[in-house]
C-alpha cells in the first residue's frame, strides 16, 4: 500500500480521495484501509504542492540554528505562508521533522530528494533563484 500510494502521488501530485480510491481499487482493498494508511504518514500530500516543494526542518537542532527565521524569510521572499503554493505553482513551503542532518543545521530539502545544509537567508534566496532559472530554461 505504501509503495502504491507513493507511486500514485508521484504521478498525480496529490493524495486526494480519487487517488486513494484508485489505489484501493487496484489493490482490491477497502477504501478505509488505504485511506488510513494515506492519512497516517506525513509524506503523503493531501493538498496540491508546488513543482518545487521546499521543506525546512524545524526540529530542535535546526530550530536552535535559526530555522524559524529561515522559514519567515522564505515566506516573505515567496509571498506565501507555510503550506501554501506560489501563484505560479512553482514553489510550496513546508515544515518538516528532523532530516537527519542535525550537524549541518538548518537543513532544507527540495522535493524530498535534494538536501541543502547550513541554509541561511542568502542561501535560500540563491536556491530559489536557481530553481526559477532552471525552470525557465526547461
Ligand atoms: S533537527 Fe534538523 S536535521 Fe535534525
Amino acid at each position: 500500500v505504501l509503495m502504491a500510494l507513493r507511486l500514485a502521488q508521484d504521478e498525480y501530485g496529490v493524495m486526494d480521495e480519487a487517488v486513494i480510491r484508485a489505489v484501493g481499487s487496484y489493490l482490491e482493498l477497502p477504501l478505509a484501509q488505504v485511506s488510513e494508511v494515506a492519512s497516517f504518514y506525513s509524506l503523503y500530500r493531501h493538498k496540491p504542492a508546488g513543482k518545487y516543494r521546499l521543506a525546512v526542518c524545524n526540529s530542535i537542532s535546526c530550530m536552535l540554528c535559526g530555522s524559524e527565521s529561515l522559514i519567515r524569510s522564505l515566506e516573505v521572499h515567496l509571498g506565501i505562508k507555510v503550506g501554501e503554493v506560489t501563484e505560479d505553482g512553482l514553489f510550496s513551503l513546508h515544515e518538516t521533522e528532523c532530516l537527519a542532518a542535525c550537524s549541518m543545521a538548518p537543513a532544507l530539502i527540495v522535493n524530498d530528494e535534494t538536501y541543502h545544509y547550513n541554509v541561511d537567508e542568502a542561501k535560500a534566496q540563491a536556491l530559489i533563484n536557481a530553481l526559477r532559472e532552471a525552470d525557465h530554461g526547461a
